[in-house]
């Protein structure tokens, strides 16, 4: 069983929580960096993924991460990855984009479910401020929404918690 972690980032913040993710989840490889990554039949490889993504193009309907996912959500879309678990977490502001707090974690899990994978990691809304966000999907989150730009003392707890769920939930961890 192998889990990788995949991330992209603009200024940073998205790295540096995708290596603490993978400091609290010892079944876990490397994060990698999605521009560094060529062939995205790669994702196929593992039994699990990790996918860690900010929200920059405010209130936008597609390509809401400004990141090099935005532009492999087609791809991704086409794979086939029935029987792989995937989680996704977000960086976002839920202070000053509180209309739109972390949207580009919807955008990740549709193209991610298209392929057929099963996501989990899903987080109830109950312990976060926000106004809006595209990424409750029914009643929870679609993934680990993240806020260190106004919450960055409430990180260690979140991801924590999360690590401990993604245990119950992904095997290999
Ligand atoms: C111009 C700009 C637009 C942003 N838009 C959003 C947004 O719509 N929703 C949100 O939750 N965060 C938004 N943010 C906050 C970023 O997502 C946040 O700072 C994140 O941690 C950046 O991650 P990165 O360093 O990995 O790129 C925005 C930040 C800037 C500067």
């Amino acid at each position: 069983m192998t889990v990788g972690i995949y991330f992209a980032t603009t200024t940073g913040k998205t790295e540096d929580i995708a290596e603490r993710i993978h400091g609290l989840l010892d079944g876990a490889e490397s994060p990698k960096d999605m521009s560094d990554v060529d062939d995205l039949s790669e994702l196929s490889n593992h039994d699990g993924i990790i996918c860690g993504i900010p929200t920059w193009n405010t209130g936008a309907d597609s390509e809401r991460s400004g990141t090099a996912w935005d532009t492999i959500l087609d791809e991704i879309g086409e794979l086939n990855l029935t029987g792989k678990k995937v989680a996704i977490f977000g960086l976002g502001d839920s202070s000053t984009y509180t209309e739109n707090y972390c949207d580009a974690m919807e955008e990740l899990h549709r193209y991610f479910q298209q392929a057929g994978a099963t996501m989990v990691g899903y987080v109830s809304t109950n312990d976060y401020t926000f106004d809006e966000s595209k990424s409750v999907v029914g009643s929870t989150f679609c993934g680990l929404p993240l806020d260190e730009d106004s919450e960055s003392d409430m990180t260690d707890a979140r991801i924590s918690q999360w690590a401990t769920q993604l245990k119950g939930e992904m095997p290999g961890l």
